[in-house]
């Protein structure tokens, strides 16, 4: 399904390489997707520490042509310094690559520190020597903690983390913002409320490790068998429902907005050296409402048990996207019926291939 934005400015993007890090990953693969469809030319790098070559296949049968990716650990500065020394026509970067489990950054902080923030000071470093003109980096709401009011915009305060993940996040962000003072690059912040569902023709889509911590994939295992039932993890909140609140956007949604940030910046419509966009919908959903909306659309009912609280979770967010529409030109294209549809569709396709995707996962 080719997508192109009439409003992405033809004059200086065609051709234009992009270098996505972690390009095999969930949304790092529907970006490369978005980019090439809208007419960039893609690169990669990814180690497949999280992700799952058979991922870059999918988006090779969707834009149908071959994306070269360079299996290369970015916290090696020697390997990442020898992609940019071979693509010195790289003019951005959108980097994903970046460990995003929450409990296992509670786990293993140092495991989060030194690999999301050495990647991101060697990347950096890079962009510096190479003058790379554009970066888009991938940011979390987690930067926001537990908001006291809502919906959370750009300027809303940024609490205490409550994971080493999110902390991962928050001092990227701050690397970032220094060094845009100086630098000649000019930077974007995407702040993602929780990405969902997966591409419409369901070949690429969220391969999690293990058991799924986030909601929706343990919702489609569920559904398919993979797991016999899945937890609610409390609802005795403070909301509708006494279930957690969050904002679902559509994976599509969010790496069609990588792709409007690269053009903003090309057309040199941006205000500062660093600017923030928070990417959600707007609307908040309960935990128990996006289990309803799955059940109802897709005809299946789930089973769940009601669980104590997950320790670290927010109660509930939701953001306001007024800015990113403002500034990038950003619409939504994608329905919460259209989250549950789409990854539903994607996890019976994992299981009729099941062959192709086994074995690691993209985070
Ligand atoms: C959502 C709600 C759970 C699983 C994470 C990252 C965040 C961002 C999005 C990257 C919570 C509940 C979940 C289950 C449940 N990622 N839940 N049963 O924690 O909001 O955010 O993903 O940017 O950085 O932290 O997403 O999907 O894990 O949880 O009840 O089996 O669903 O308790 O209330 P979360 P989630």
């Amino acid at each position: 399904m080719l997508r192109k934005n009439p409003d992405i400015c033809q004059d200086f993007l065609f051709m234009s390489k992009i270098l996505v890090t972690g390009g095999c990953g969930y949304i790092g693969t529907h970006t490369l997707v978005d980019l090439i469809e809208n007419g960039y030319e893609v690169i990669s790098i990814d180690n497949f520490s999280r992700s799952n070559p058979s991922m870059l296949a999918g988006v090779e049968k969707i834009i149908g042509k071959k994306i070269k990716n360079y299996a290369v650990d970015l916290c090696n500065f020697d390997d990442s310094h020898a992609v940019f020394q071979e693509n010195t026509d790289i003019k951005g970067v959108i980097h994903f690559a970046a460990y995003k489990a929450v409990n296992e950054s509670v786990e293993n902080p140092l495991l989060y520190f030194e690999n999301n923030l050495f990647s991101l000071i060697n990347l950096l470093k890079c962009v510096d020597e190479f003058a790379i003109p554009y970066f888009v980096f991938s940011s979390s709401c987690t930067v926001y903690g537990n908001p006291d009011s809502f919906p959370v915009t750009e300027k809303s305060p940024q609490k205490p983390s409550t994971s080493p993940y999110g902390t991962t996040k928050q001092m990227g962000e701050q690397l970032i913002a220094e060094l845009a003072q100086t630098s000649l690059c000019k930077f974007i912040l995407l702040r993602y409320f929780n990405p969902v569902g997966a591409h419409p023709s369901a070949l690429i889509g969220e391969l999690p490790i293990g058991r799924p911590q986030n909601l929706f994939p343990a919702i489609t295992q569920t559904a398919i068998g993979k797991l016999s039932k899945m937890t609610v993890h409390g609802n005795d909140y403070p909301t509708r429902d006494g279930s957690c609140i969050r904002d679902y956007i559509h994976v599509c949604d969010i790496a069609h907005a990588h792709t409007l940030s690269i053009n903003y910046l090309e057309k040199e419509k941006n205000k500062s050296n660093c600017e923030v966009f928070n990417l959600g919908t707007g609307n908040g959903v309960t935990v128990l409402e996006a289990i309803q909306t799955f059940e109802k659309i897709n005809g299946i009912k789930l089973e769940y048990e009601i669980g104590p609280k997950r320790p670290g979770d927010v109660i509930a967010i939701f953001a306001s996207n007024d800015l990113a529409k403002a500034q990038l030109g950003w619409n939504l294209n994608y329905s919460l019926t259209d989250m549950v549809s789409s990854a539903w569709k994607w996890e019976q396709k994992l299981q009729s291939d099941k062959d192709i995707f086994s074995g690691n996962s993209n985070n």
